[in-house]
């Protein structure tokens, strides 16, 4: 049974066309060599209506993954903003999933793309807490991967990119056979990477760490929002690189990510973290961060655009 709460329209290649309409080829070269890029967007539910969170960073993240591959969108910024806002619209969404997607379609059949249409669409659907409503509250129960993220100079880690993902199946199937929630992967030098799709703070003594962009993670738009933040919070954040054993060692973990927000982790490998619950200084912070959609948190940065 597929989960996806379909939604009314889709819009596909600058058109709105019913849900069931926006489909592809076979052939389309994208499913046969993971030639595509994403975004993954929320719209929150405030007392204006819906907003979409930092729209601008997650449009221009879109582009750079797409330029990375040499993909050129024949729509621009300005048009793929407007198509997100027109996808909660015009389903009559109070709070979204947004999933912008760039690919290769349908035209040649060899590896060599660069003669295969670039197509985009941008669906809209309902989709709650990632990793479980219980785990913002709570905490996940993680492991470490064996399976290591992308060596750099192989697949660009900054490009969110739909062959990417094949790690982070990897990463999340193992983790979920094993019995946990997600797993934490570590680079190719060994040092702490990030989960299959969020990125990975800790915090001990009350500083909060977080691996830099060269441990080959994805440098995330809420994982900037949340050093932000934190930051303005009054608490120290320090980027650098962390060995594993810093995990077992940690008063505090939390995951960040547009899918799952900010979720605590309260073990990890079966060893328990702090006091097993969402700690402190994490509450803390997803407080303020859940707080801009209730208007508890002010939006100084302007990070929403109301729909
Ligand atoms: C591999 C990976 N890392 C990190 C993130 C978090 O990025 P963001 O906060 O921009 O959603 C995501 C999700 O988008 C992801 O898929």
């Amino acid at each position: 049974m597929p989960s996806i709460n379909a939604s009314k329209v889709i819009w596909f290649n600058g058109q709105l066309v019913p849900w069931e309409q926006a489909t592809v080829h076979v052939m389309t070269h994208a499913l046969h060599y993971g030639s595509s890029v994403f975004e993954g967007i929320r719209a929150y539910a405030t007392p204006r209506g819906p907003a979409l969170f930092r729209i601008q960073p997650h449009i221009r993240r879109l582009f750079d993954s797409a330029r990375i591959y040499r993909m050129e969108l024949p729509f621009t910024a300005e048009q793929l903003t407007e198509a997100c806002g027109m996808v909660v619209r015009e389903n009559g969404l109070s709070d979204a999933y947004l999933r912008p997607l760039v690919w290769r379609g349908y035209g040649v059949l060899g590896v060599m793309p660069i003669d295969a249409p670039v197509e985009v669409m941008v669906a809209a659907v309902t989709w709650g807490a990632y990793l479980g409503a219980e785990g913002l509250e709570r905490g996940v129960d993680v492991q470490v991967s064996s399976w290591n993220r992308v060596a750099s100079n192989t697949l660009p880690a900054m490009s969110k990119a739909g062959g990417n993902y094949l790690s982070s199946q990897l990463i999340v199937m193992e983790a979920v056979r094993n019995g946990y929630v997600e797993g934490i992967a570590l680079d190719v030098n060994g040092q702490l990477s990030e989960g299959s799709g969020e990125n990975l703070f800790i915090i001990r003594d009350g500083v909060i760490y977080t691996p830099p962009a060269t441990a080959a993670l994805l440098p995330g738009i809420t994982r900037d929002a949340v050093m932000t933040i934190a930051r303005h919070l009054g608490y120290e954040v320090r980027e650098q690189a962390l060995p594993r054993e810093v995990l077992y060692l940690a008063d505090e973990i939390f995951f960040t990510g547009t899918a799952a927000e900010v979720t605590p982790v309260r073990s990890v490998d079966r060893l328990t973290i702090g006091s097993g619950t969402r700690g402190p200084i994490t509450t803390h912070i997803q407080r303020t961060f859940f707080g801009l959609f209730d208007g508890s948190t002010e939006d100084r940065w302007s990070w929403l655009t109301h729909v």
